[in-house]
């Protein structure tokens, strides 16, 4: 199933329920929430306050990409906001099956993400306990970056490696998804698609939103 996982980190932020509302009228089935700390990544968003707010405006999931270090302090605190799915990035975590698990053990469902450097083969031994990869198609800490074309092999890749196994995880993708770009990675496997700045308009032109998220649903899924 593909699904348009839409990045509020693009949204209007004084208007964030509205914003929401708008994607979701527009197809978007999932919240994803970018939760940045300055250090694993040279920028700082939002954490458990903001999902905390978010969570009784809208029914979609929540789907909280961690780009911080020390995740394993801060996912309780995420259970407790109402986040439903968790991703933490292999590149910060030190014992990633035990952060894994506690994501689990919070009863969130739990996925790996990996940087452009990173190679698909290290996810090997942790494919079978996650509900999701995230291939990041830029090197993440900023949204409106252009995508990195070697993404679509990476995700070709994972694709086979998960028919291989006979595993059924699901393949997300992050950064720089627009419509001229999301043909190709779901022709190779994606099905959990992220968008920001391809989803949220300026607020001057918050109405076009919505025909932002049906416009590139409607070209995802041409293309499955
Ligand atoms: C980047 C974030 C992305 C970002 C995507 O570090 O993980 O989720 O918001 O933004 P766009 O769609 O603008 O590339
Ligand atoms: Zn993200």
């Amino acid at each position: 199933m593909i699904e348009l996982a839409f990045s509020i980190l693009a949204a209007d932020f004084a208007h964030l329920a509205d914003e929401i509302h708008r994607a979701e009228r527009g197809g978007g089935t999932i919240v994803h929430v970018d939760v940045m700390d300055g250090h694993f990544v040279p920028n700082i968003t939002f954490g458990p306050p903001v999902v905390k707010a978010i969570r009784p405006i809208t029914k979609l999931p929540l789907d909280c990409h961690l780009m911080i270090e020390n995740a394993d302090e801060y996912i309780p605190a995420f259970a407790e906001a109402g986040a439903d799915m968790i991703g933490v990035q292999l590149e910060a975590c030190r014992h990633l099956n035990r952060t894994l698990q506690l994501i689990i053990d919070h009863g969130m469902l739990p996925g790996v993400v990996i940087n452009p450097a990173t190679p698909v083969e290290m996810l090997s031994e942790v494919l079978p306990m996650v509900h999701h990869v995230l291939v990041m198609s830029v090197n993440p800490g900023f949204g409106g970056q252009k995508f990195l074309p070697q993404s679509v092999s990476r995700i070709r890749h994972l694709s086979r490696l998960r028919e291989e196994l006979g595993l059924n995880f699901r393949i997300e993708v992050d950064g720089g998804i627009a419509h001229d770009t999301v043909a190709s990675v779901v022709e190779a496997g994606a099905d959990m698609l992220v968008a920001g700045s391809a989803i949220f308009a300026p607020p001057e032109q918050s109405g076009t939103t919505e025909e932002n998220a049906r416009d590139f649903l409607r070209v995802a899924r041409a293309a499955s």
